[in-house]
């Protein structure tokens, strides 16, 4: 998945963030779920039971898409907004950049 591209769209500044030790490219203005998918990301952790989780509600009430994010665990990657610098870690890089 890719961002949109559309004449007069606006996106707040670029930042760069560090996903599993890997530099990716987001704006300011996204959440962490909005630039993990745009940077490839399907699935980011798994259940107990071993199965793919990542973005479902999107609107802060299931906890699919708990990440790690400055060593903070469970934030809500559809809740929180990306900030220049900022080091997320998944539970799950299988689905990366596929
Ligand atoms: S996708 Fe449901 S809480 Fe984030």
């Amino acid at each position: 998945m890719s961002r949109i591209q559309s004449a007069g769209l606006q996106r707040g500044q670029p930042v760069t963030i560090l996903v599993n030790g890997k530099r990716e490219s987001a704006y300011l203005g996204e959440t962490i779920a909005g630039a993990l998918l745009a940077a490839g990301h399907r699935a980011w952790r798994r259940t107990r039971h071993g199965e793919p989780r990542g973005l479902f509600c999107g609107i802060g009430v299931c906890f699919d898409c708990t990440v790690t994010v400055n060593g903070a665990p469970n934030v809500r990657a559809c809740q929180t907004p990306v900030a220049e610098g900022m080091i997320i870690e998944t539970d799950w890089v299988a689905e990366v950049n596929a």
